[in-house]
């Protein structure tokens, strides 16, 4: 096995059931651990749920609910959805469990033991909502500096010197630079801690709730201390022998809200205190917005990750867990690490038909389909082109720069990036071209697109699993999971049989609404004015129809009804021109397949050339409605 490495996430609270901004943090992770597995590395890749602070004692109470049974439920929901969006935990830390809090109470123990411990008087205000003590001079007109309600607290409590660890915080910045990702999140923290730390009050007086301090029954734990030792109970602290071997983390994900009070500075100060290393590295994502706000269970704004996968399952005709891989997809490839980015319906619709259904649904369906065509279905015994291999290994090696850095969003990029160069590829190098020439370059191009795919396959793997399966499936080889692999000509080696290309996204409508919509009234077509004249089945025969796909859309400059389309008919490109701009916009046309007159004369339209015509019939406002066939067909196959 090689080296150990340990990846953490941020526990969600209980209080309510999982958004898609919570799921981003555990995607963060597993997508983290999926690479460092395929790395080589021996990883133990934890998850949890929050479960002890107030507010979830009170949601259960609002509920009538008795708290151990509510979020002992909410707990196994959290877990379903970590399972069903293929979130792969080793170990998923309950902060209600005994395990927990013996280490939660031993963390204490160790720290009062070291003298970072003290008792005193608090008095204070304390934001419910985020678990939060504020004193005086931090609230904005009476409420946290968030905008929730604070209520006055006036305890005996224990206090964590946190005051004492300014100092070995900032020297411990300053020689681990790589300490916290991104890098603009930095100073955020810096100048947090310059200001000065005050010491923390970690205990609250016991509510019948929470994790009791040891020798005093009448104190629980500060749900914020507890939790974040929610990291080492994971690795077995204190009692498993082997526990030093999954500690310090590689990583710890965090949303941005959590990272500078929490887990740049109470957390690491805490592992210092009690004399156990502190984890390499803290990375921080932005927010997802929803219509410019922050998502938050506790408003009621928010979009659940099963709801829209389950939804899109059925809309697009496709498995649930092929769903949940558009998600990652969106998630991973639109997330930002330094600012926020938003959620839309609108938005996801597009980037699935853009980067699944047409450039890796294109570069699939091409590169089998020619396969079958041209080398009998057969990975040929050829050398990988110059070009193609260079893809690949700039390819790999942005990818693992950007892994290095956490960096999710272009790690995506360096892999969808591979899966645009493939289509590129095809494109120049015209397969078709060289077979129609007999030329022996052939047999190494169509090697150089079966490696881009095996490749892609691999890298796209810690983003969409079930279709990296799909990909090794249909090119008749297991799946990939070693990076070294990647790129590597054995990976597929020749002769492999390849299956029948399937479309694993179909490209989704977006005329079509989603199903809740109720069908608009249709406008019956005005009647033909004149009964078009009969004609004969030989007549009829003469016409070649064809099925094709749209694999580039440009309007035609200075005509504007009209686009140039560029069509695959089987192996062939051609190029259309077609008056269907009014009705469709280019993103809403691109690998789509349609109905083509295969054997119409060429001609030109405005100046440009137009080989065929695409079949369409004319709503009542007189707008072009395509054909397309019911499922995805093979492309060139003859209508009739
Ligand atoms: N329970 C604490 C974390 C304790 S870790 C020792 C907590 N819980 S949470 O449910 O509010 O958030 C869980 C994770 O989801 C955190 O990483 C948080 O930053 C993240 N997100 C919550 N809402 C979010 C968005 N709208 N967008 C992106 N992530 C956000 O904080």
């Amino acid at each position: 096995m090689g080296q150990k490495t340990t990846v953490c996430t941020a526990i969600p609270y209980v209080n309510s059931v999982p958004h898609i901004g919570n799921i981003l943090t555990d995607l963060c992770g597993d997508i983290t651990a999926r690479y460092r597995r395929m790395r080589g590395d021996d990883v133990l890749f934890q998850v949890g749920t929050d479960e002890n602070g107030l507010k979830i004692k009170e949601a259960a109470e609002q509920l009538g609910r008795d708290p151990h049974e509510f979020v002992g439920e909410i707990a196994d929901r959290f877990r379903s959805i970590f399972d069903a969006t293929k979130i792969s935990y080793d170990v998923f830390v309950r902060t209600t469990s005994p395990e927990h809090v013996r280490a939660a109470q031993e963390l204490f123990r160790v720290l009062e033991a070291n003298g970072f411990v003290y008792k005193d008087n608090y008095e204070g205000w304390y934001d419910v909502s985020t678990e939060t003590f504020f004193r005086e001079e931090d609230l904005v007109d009476g409420k946290s500096p968030d905008g929730n309600p604070v209520r006055w607290v006036s305890e005996e409590n224990f206090f964590f010197r946190l005051s004492a660890f300014q100092d070995r915080l900032l020297t411990h910045f300053d020689e681990n630079p790589d300490f916290i990702q991104p890098a603009n999140r930095r100073n955020e923290v810096l100048s947090f801690i310059r200001q000065g730390l005050r010491d923390v009050c970690i205990t609250r007086k016991n509510p019948g709730w929470g994790i009791p301090v040891p020798d005093r029954e009448d104190l629980v734990i500060y749900v914020w201390f507890d939790a974040v030792i929610n990291y080492i109970t994971a690795t077995g602290w204190p009692d498993a022998p082997d526990w030093a071997e999954r500690w310090p983390a590689a990583v710890q994900w965090v949303g941005k809200d959590i990272l500078t009070r929490f887990h740049a500075t109470l957390w690491p100060a805490m592992l210092m205190g009690a004399g156990l290393p502190v984890f390499k590295t803290v990375a921080a994502h932005g927010w997802v917005l929803l219509q410019g706000d922050k998502m938050s269970k506790s408003r009621g704004n928010v979009v659940r990750p099963m709801e829209l996968a389950n939804e899109l399952s059925e809309r697009a005709g496709i498995s649930v867990d092929i769903a949940v891989d558009a998600l990652r997809h969106y998630l991973s490839a639109t997330m930002s690490m330094e600012t926020d980015s938003g959620y839309s319906d609108e938005d996801f619709e597009i980037r699935f038909n853009a980067d699944l259904a047409n450039d890796l649904g294109n570069a699939l369906n091409r590169t089998l389909s020619m396969a079958h065509k041209f080398v009998g279905g057969l990975v040929p015994a050829a050398a990988i082109e110059a070009d193609a291999a260079e893809a690949i290994s700039r390819a790999k090696e942005s990818y693992a720069a950007a892994m290095a850095e956490y960096q999710i969003p272009r790690a995506s990029e360096a892999a969808f990036g591979l899966v645009r160069f493939l289509n590129k590829y095809i494109d120049t190098r015209a397969p078709w071209a060289l077979a129609k020439k007999e030329d022996p370059d052939l047999a190494n191009v169509l090697a150089s697109m079966l490696h881009v795919l095996r490749a892609t396959e691999g890298l796209v793997r810690p983003f969409i699993p079930t279709a990296a399966d799909e990909i090794a499936r249909q090119l008749g080889v297991s799946p990939q999971l070693d990076w070294d692999a990647i790129g590597q000509e054995s990976s597929l080696p020749a002769g492999t049989q390849l299956e029948s290309p399937t479309p694993i996204f179909p490209r989704l409508d977006r005329t079509k609404k989603t199903m809740e919509t109720p069908p608009k009234e249709v406008a019956r077509p005005k009647p033909a004015p004149e009964p078009a004249a009969e004609i004969t089945i030989e007549d009829f025969v003469k016409v070649q129809l064809r099925v094709a796909r749209i694999v580039e859309a440009e309007p035609v400059e200075g005509a504007d009804k009209l686009y140039k389309l560029q069509i695959m008919i089987g192996d062939e490109k051609r190029q259309i021109v077609s008056g269907i701009r009014k009705a469709y916009a280019v993103e809403d046309l691109i690998g789509r397949q349609i109905v083509v007159v295969y054997n119409l004369k060429s001609a030109k339209l405005r100046g440009v050339d137009s080989q065929g015509m695409l079949l369409a019939a004319t709503d009542a406002e007189g707008n072009a409605v395509l054909l397309q066939p019911d499922r995805e067909t093979p492309e060139g196959a003859f209508v009739k």
